[in-house]
């Protein structure tokens, strides 16, 4: 049976892929292999991608732009996804170099003009406010957000990282309609399906967009070999697979966004998102990496 998934945050893809690892992949680096790669994931049917104005330390978002810059027609297939509201201690031009959060009207505004010139995109298609910031005034933020939409510079608004009644209070007094959070979930991070989290995703309509999918690596010391193994033949699936079955069939259908560049890995996970883990098997996987049975 198909899950149901929220209606606002489109478009409907099986998966997102990240950006914050760029810079660790020199050989990507280059505008013309970037720009192959790119082409290659439009090939299989991955066109959204996810960025931060801080990845690669402020330069991610340039090294896209410059591989799209080379073959304009790339521009036209992708769709960007890119968060701001963070600021790291390095990028801190006060003469206090403390890392700090700036989801306020005037940053975000510059934040998303400087996304559109450095991607090289005419929109961004989802803008989030990468961390909740305590000091956030709601009103002044709307209207900036609510600009940059009528204005066609960001098709949509969501956030990321965000607990539930901090998107609540957000969508409250703001009007803005939140389509997505970004937050972590996995099979290594998986407390937010017992809280209540998942619920309010569903709940509220908001799209979970899933970061660190595979845990960041790592998940094969947590899962025995023999029981990956089994796994492997029961599913036909890959580590990288299971993690991403595993995901798939969560109500909702949180989108993963994968953090790995490797086109074998992403092959993996696309198959991933194209299978189906028995109840049991799934329940296993989890009480592996929990290390005890549900209660
Ligand atoms: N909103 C936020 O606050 C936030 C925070 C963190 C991340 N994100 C987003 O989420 C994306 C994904 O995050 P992530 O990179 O942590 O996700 P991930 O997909 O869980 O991890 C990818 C990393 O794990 C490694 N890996 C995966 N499986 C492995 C295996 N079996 N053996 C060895 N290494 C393995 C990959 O290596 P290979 O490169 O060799 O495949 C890659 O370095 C980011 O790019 C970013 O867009 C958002």
């Amino acid at each position: 049976m198909q899950t149901t998934r929220p209606a606002g945050f489109t478009p409907d893809t099986p998966l997102i892929l990240g950006m914050m690892r760029l810079h660790d992949h020199p050989e990507l680096n280059k505008p013309a292999k970037l720009a192959d790669w790119i082409a290659a994931r439009l090939d299989e049917g991955l066109n959204v991608f996810d960025h931060a104005d801080i990845y690669g330390n402020g330069d991610g978002e340039r090294l896209f732009g410059e591989a799209l810059r080379l073959h304009p027609p790339l521009a036209r297939g992708v769709r960007v996804i890119t968060k701001a509201g963070i600021v790291p201690a390095g990028l801190d031009k006060s003469p206090w170099q403390v890392k700090h959060y700036r989801a306020e009207a005037s940053y975000l505004k510059g934040a998303i003009d400087r996304a559109l010139t450095s991607l090289a995109v005419e929109q961004i298609d989802t803008f989030l406010i990468h961390r909740p910031d305590p000091l956030l005034q709601a009103e002044d933020i709307a209207t900036v957000l609510e600009n940059a939409v009528s204005a066609g510079k960001v098709r949509q608004i969501g956030v990321s990282n965000f607990l539930p009644e901090q998107w609540r209070w957000l969508a409250r007094n703001t009007g803005l309609p939140l389509v997505c959070n970004q937050s972590q979930l996995s099979l290594a991070h998986n407390a937010p399906l017992f809280d209540g989290t998942l619920e309010a995703h569903l709940a509220d309509g908001l799209r979970w967009l899933a970061w660190s999918p595979l845990g960041g690596g790592g998940l094969s010391q947590r899962i025995p070999e023999a029981i990956l193994d089994k796994a492997s033949d029961e599913s036909g699936l890959d580590e990288t697979g299971l993690a991403i079955a595993w995901l798939n069939q969560i109500p909702g259908t949180p989108v993963p966004v994968l953090g790995s560049m490797n086109p074998d890995r992403i092959h993996s996970a696309l198959q991933g998102t194209r299978s189906r883990l028995s109840r049991p098997l799934w329940y296993r996987l989890l009480e592996c990496v929990r290390n005890r049975p549900v209660a």
